[in-house]
Order: structure tokens, then C-alpha cells, then sequence
């Protein structure tokens, strides 16, 4: 759960009290796990700065955030970087253009998962993995793998960011029980003897496997390296049980840049991710359409302010005239 506290931000770039800008006034927003939000509202009516805000990009002047019921308001945008996936309307941020498709997608992979046992690079599995994730895009970067990305269209580019964006950062194990400690909420002692115990429970089992599988001369080197490849991996996913964080993917314009035929085909995808991976979403868009068509709630900003916050049913049945003519209402254009 993402919640936004009275958070007030103002610009003033000249210093003169004229040219105060008030781009968030006091914005209180929920969003429940799960969630997949659209945004829509005019330029300049403070989208960008909540998730700027959001990801700790920029400081509100005041206000809290809280991640999961923690005070995230004072962490730095690095450390919060691993809990959100962010695209822009910018398909040249996002990745190195330097490095190839395959060198950005593990470096993204790898990220966080250091004490991994296995070595850097992709195994056969996840290098086809990858590649069908990628043939799903339908825009043939499957077969541009050892190619500079800085060589792609925007569309190709904004897809990998998007998968980019998407893939699970695994945290370390260490990770995940500091983390569980962090975001419990009350007893925080409890919490920590809780991880702790099923963390050595885990391990325990881990240990005892291994050595009875060292120990069995009956198995050939293959069986034996499957064998313990499967018992790390059944740990692993032990630990993970405790993985309380789940990154949150924020979009702001990702298709904006893009023709209409591949803009379309880059939402379907962020759809198809978003109801997969069951992901919390904040997708900002200027295509009413869209924000009607996807997602789950659909929130309007207007100078600053939330001013129409609507889901399940409601937005269901809400028509793209409806919409636009509250739009109109809301910024008083005629
Ligand atoms: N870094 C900044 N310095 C000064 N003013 C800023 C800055 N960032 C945003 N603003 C101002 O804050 C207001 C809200 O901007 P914001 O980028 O959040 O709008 P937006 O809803 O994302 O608009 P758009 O649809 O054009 O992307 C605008 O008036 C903008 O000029
Ligand atoms: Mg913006």
C-alpha cells in the first residue's frame, strides 16, 4: 500500500511572488496493493510531480509518504529505487544506449541479487526466457539482442524499458529480513524473531539437504548438481515468503512518443505485465480513451488537486464523453 499524506509542493524559479507555482495542494491519495491506476488532468496540473515525489525524485514541502505503512518520506531516491519500476514519455531514458539489449536486460535482472550462487550472466533458461518475453512485444527485438539499444526505435526501446521496469529485482536474503522487519507493523521484535526463525528453519533444511546429497555416492555429477540446484532453489523460495515489498510500476507517458499502432501494442503489453505479475500501476496518460480502458481506478488531477477519483463500477460504466465533459468543468474551459 502507497499513501500520499497532505503533500504540498510549490515552485518558484524567479523568486517573485507572482510567479508561485502551486503544483500539489495538500494531495492525499491511497492506493491499495494491486491497484492499477489511470491519471489523467491538463499540463502543468502536478501528475509528473506526484510521482516525482513519489519515487523521491523531489522533496514535498510537506506532507508524508508511506510504503506498506512506513515513513518513506525522508528516504533517498536510490534507496527507494528498488521498490518502483518507472517508464518515461522519453523512449532515451530508461536504458544504456551503449550496451546491447542483452547486457541491459541483465543488468536490470541481476540487480539486488548479489548473493545469488550463480555466476553473472544468463543461464540458457533465462536468456529464453527473456526472448519470449520479448517475441510477446511483436516488435522484433528478439532479434536484436547484441545490438546497441542506443540503434532502436522508440517503440523498441520503450518495450525493453517496460520489461526493464518490470522484472522482478530480487532482493538478497538479507534483504528481505531486514525489510520484513521494516515494514511490519507493531511489534517489530516479534516480526524479527518470526523471519529470523524461518529464515534458520529454511536454512537448517537447506544445510541437511546438501550434505545428504554430497554424501550420495549413487547420484551421477549431473544428478548431483541438479539435485543441489533444486534444494537451493526450494530454500530460496522459503526466504522469499517473507518478501513484504513488490515493486510498484509507475508510467508517465510511456506510449506518448510512440505511433499509434505501437503505443497501443506497448499498453496491451503494460496490461498483460500489470494483470500478470499482479503489480500495483500508475499509468498517466493524456488519451481518455485509455485511462477509461485500462486499469481499475482513474484518478483527474486539475491545478494541483485531486478532482475526480473513480473505480470498479463507476469507471466502468463512465463513457469517454462523460469524462471529457467533466474534464472541461474541472478546468473551466468552454
Ligand atoms: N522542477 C520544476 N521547477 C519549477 N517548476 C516545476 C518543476 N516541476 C514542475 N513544475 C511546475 O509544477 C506544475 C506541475 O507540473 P507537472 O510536471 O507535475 O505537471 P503534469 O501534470 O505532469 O503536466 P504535463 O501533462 O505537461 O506533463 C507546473 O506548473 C510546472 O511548471
Ligand atoms: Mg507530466
Amino acid at each position: 500500500m502507497l499513501v500520499l499524506k497532505n503533500i504540498h509542493k510549490e515552485f518558484n524559479t524567479t523568486g517573485n511572488p507572482e510567479d508561485l507555482v502551486v503544483a500539489l495542494d495538500d494531495v492525499s491519495l491511497t492506493i491499495e496493493e494491486g491497484e492499477f491506476v489511470t491519471i489523467i488532468g491538463t499540463n502543468g496540473s502536478g501528475k509528473s510531480t506526484t510521482m516525482n515525489i513519489i519515487t523521491g525524485a523531489m522533496m514535498p514541502d510537506r506532507g508524508q509518504i508511506f510504503l506498506n505503512g512506513a515513513d518513506i518520506t525522508h528516504m533517498n531516491e536510490h534507496e527507494r529505487a528498488r521498490y518502483y519500476g518507472r517508464v518515461f514519455q522519453d523512449p532515451m531514458m530508461g536504458t544504456a544506449t551503449e550496451m546491447s539489449v542483452l547486457e541491459n536486460l541483465e543488468v536490470a535482472y541481476r540487480k539486488g541479487k548479489v548473493h545469488s550462487p550463480f555466476k553473472w550472466g544468463f543461464s540458457k533458461q533465462e536468456k529464453e526466457y527473456f526472448i519470449n518475453e520479448l517475441k510477446k512485444f511483436d516488435l522484433g527485438i528478439e532479434e536484436k539482442l547484441n545490438k546497441k539499444v542506443g540503434t532502436m526505435s522508440g517503440g523498441q526501446r520503450q518495450a525493453l524499458t517496460l520489461l526493464m521496469a518490470t522484472m522482478r529485482n530480487l532482493p538478497s536474503h538479507n534483504r528481505i529480513r531486514k525489510e520484513y522487519v521494516y515494514f511490519a507493523e507493531g511489534d517489530k521484535h516479534k516480526a524479527k524473531e518470526e523471519v529470523e526463525t524461518g529464515y534458520k528453519l529454511a536454512k537448517d533444511k537447506y544445510l541437511k539437504a546438501k550434505l545428504a546429497i554430497k554424501n550420495d555416492k549413487s547420484l551421477t555429477s549431473q544428478q548431483r548438481k541438479e539435485q543441489l540446484k533444486q534444494a537451493y532453489e526450494t530454500f530460496d523460495s522459503e526466504v522469499r515468503k517473507f518478501d513484504v515489498t513488490k515493486p510498484i510500476l509507475l508510467l508517465d507517458e510511456h506510449t506518448a512518443a510512440l505511433d499509434p499502432k505501437t503505443a497501443k501494442k506497448v499498453l496491451e503489453i503494460t496490461d498483460k505485465i500489470v494483470h500478470e505479475s499482479k503489480m500495483t500501476a500508475l499509468m498517466i496518460t493524456h488519451n481518455m480513451a485509455d485511462a477509461l480502458k485500462y486499469g481499475n481506478r482513474l484518478i483527474m488531477f486539475a491545478h494541483g488537486k485531486i478532482v475526480l477519483d473513480i473505480s470498479g463500477e463507476e469507471k466502468a460504466k463512465m463513457q469517454v464523453n462523460d469524462l471529457y465533459n467533466l474534464f472541461q468543468v474541472q478546468n473551466n474551459i468552454e
